[in-house]
Order: C-alpha cells, then sequence, then structure tokens
C-alpha cells in the first residue's frame, strides 16, 4: 500500500516509518519543517511537506494514496489554540482530504479517556479537541481505526499490549504504539472500531483478532 503519515517527524511516526517499510509499503512521510526530510528518510519514508496549519485543504500535499495515518499533534508545550488548530481542525483536515481524494482507509491515533476532561485547562482542551476529531472521524463514512493509547512511554518495545474498549489507566512504549497502528493497516477488519491500548499481556495481533 502507499500510506501517507502525517507528523511524520513525531515520536511514534518516526518509529512506524520502518515497520510500514518493513510490510512491504510505500510511506509518504509529511511534515511541516524541511530541515527533518533526512531523518525522515533515513527512518524508511519519503519525505513531503505539509502543515496541518498552514492551509484548510492539504489534499494536494496528502495526495492519492491508498491510507492516511494521523501521527500530529500540538504537543505539550503548545497552548489551548494549537490543540484546535492541530489535534482537532488538523485531523478533520485529513479526513477532508481522503475524502476528496478517494482514500477510504484512515487511521488515528487518538488518546485515552479524552471523553472524561481532567487535569489543567490547556489539557482538558486537548481532550475536547481529540475528542471532536474522534467523533468526526467515526461519522465519516470513511474505514477508521482509532487507537486511544494510555501514557507514552519510550523504554522498549514489548510487543505485548490490552486492547480494549473501556481499560483503566496505563501506560505503553511508544514502538508498541507504532507496531499496533501497523499492524490494524494489515487487518482491514479492524475499521470501524475504537480501541484503547495500554501495555499488557498479548500479542499485538492476536489482540486485535480477539478485540474484533
Ligand atoms: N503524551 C502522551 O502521553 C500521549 C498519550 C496518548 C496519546 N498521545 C497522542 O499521541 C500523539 C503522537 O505522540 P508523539 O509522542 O509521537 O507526538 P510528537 O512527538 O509530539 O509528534 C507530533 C508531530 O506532529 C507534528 N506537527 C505539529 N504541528 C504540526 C503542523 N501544523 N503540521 C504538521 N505537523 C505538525 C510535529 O511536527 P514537528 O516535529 O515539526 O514539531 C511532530 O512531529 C500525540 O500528539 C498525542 O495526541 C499522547
Amino acid at each position: 500500500m502507499k500510506i501517507a503519515v502525517l507528523g511524520a517527524h513525531g515520536q511514534i511516526a518516526m518509529l512506524l516509518h520502518p515497520i510500514l517499510k518493513s510490510n512491504g509499503h510505500d510511506v509518504i512521510g509529511l511534515i511541516r519543517n524541511p530541515d527533518h526530510s533526512d531523518e525522515v528518510e533515513r527512518a524508511g519514508a519519503r519525505p513531503a511537506i505539509c502543515d496541518l496549519e498552514a492551509q484548510d485543504d492539504i489534499s494536494d500535499a496528502v495526495g492519492k494514496v491508498d491510507a492516511v495515518i494521523f501521527a500530529a499533534g500540538a504537543g505539550p508545550g503548545s497552548g489551548a489554540v494549537r490543540k484546535w488548530s492541530v489535534d482537532r481542525d488538523g485531523a478533520i483536515k485529513l479526513i477532508d482530504a481522503a475524502k476528496k481524494n478517494g482514500i477510504s482507509r484512515y487511521v488515528m491515533i487518538s488518546a485515552m479517556k479524552v471523553e472524561e476532561p481532567r487535569g489543567n485547562e490547556v489539557f482538558q482542551v486537548y481532550q475536547k479537541a481529540k475528542s471532536e476529531a474522534d467523533k468526526a472521524l467515526r461519522e465519516s463514512g470513511l474505514d477508521w481505526t482509532i487507537i486511544r493509547p494510555g501514557r507514552l512511554a519510550d523504554n522498549l518495545p514489548t510487543g505485548r499490549i490490552t486492547l480494549g474498549s473501556d481499560l483503566e489507566s496505563g501506560e505503553i512504549p511508544r514502538a508498541d504504539v507504532a507496531a499496533v497502528v501497523a499492524e490494524v493497516l494489515e487487518i482491514p477488519e479492524s475499521a470501524g472500531h475504537q480501541w484503547d491500548l495500554i501495555s499488557g499481556d498479548t500479542l499485538i495481533e492476536a489482540a486485535i483478532r480477539q478485540a474484533l
């Protein structure tokens, strides 16, 4: 498949490109900063420029691909304005681009418990933004899968997870999130599903098949 990854220089995305490549896919890594091109290319994706906040229509940048992955995010240092412009509106722009370009498959990296606002004001805006983006995707008519990880960690992957519709809070290495995102693309029946994701005991493919 030809796959476009939005937020391609992000930490999860950089772990995802080599997996997608080794699964035989052609990966387009959409980045906003051209200085990140070499790193993204070394990770296995073909870099292309797309700043989600600079234009309303990103369909030209996304191009004619078979699947899109939303791995972007305004990030921990950002304020409320960018939670809306990246985490919600950026994800919705990708829905619009997918529809315009005839791309049916969309995998979203969301977050656990975004319908249960907690934390400070900016974090609550982030949760609302993610929640609204996920809702827009569920209602889009596309073949969507929404992966909602718990707290992201940078330790080594275990390859073992818990996947479910309403899990207790937990943690998961970014590398395992990347592996789950890659795996759902290999399992078309995962379309139409939204799952919480934390570390666990079950191998990734088996956990997805059990959840189906
Ligand atoms: N932190 C947690 O515990 C947690 C838990 C669950 C889910 N999540 C979600 O998981 C997502 C991915 O995590 P991560 O650690 O891989 O994130 P990350 O490293 O912060 O990566 C986000 C990427 O989005 C890109 N981006 C920001 N604004 C953009 C724009 N206007 N146009 C295009 N790209 C833009 C950034 O580009 P630059 O490289 O140019 O800055 C960055 O590469 C997070 O954003 C969050 O929504 C986080």
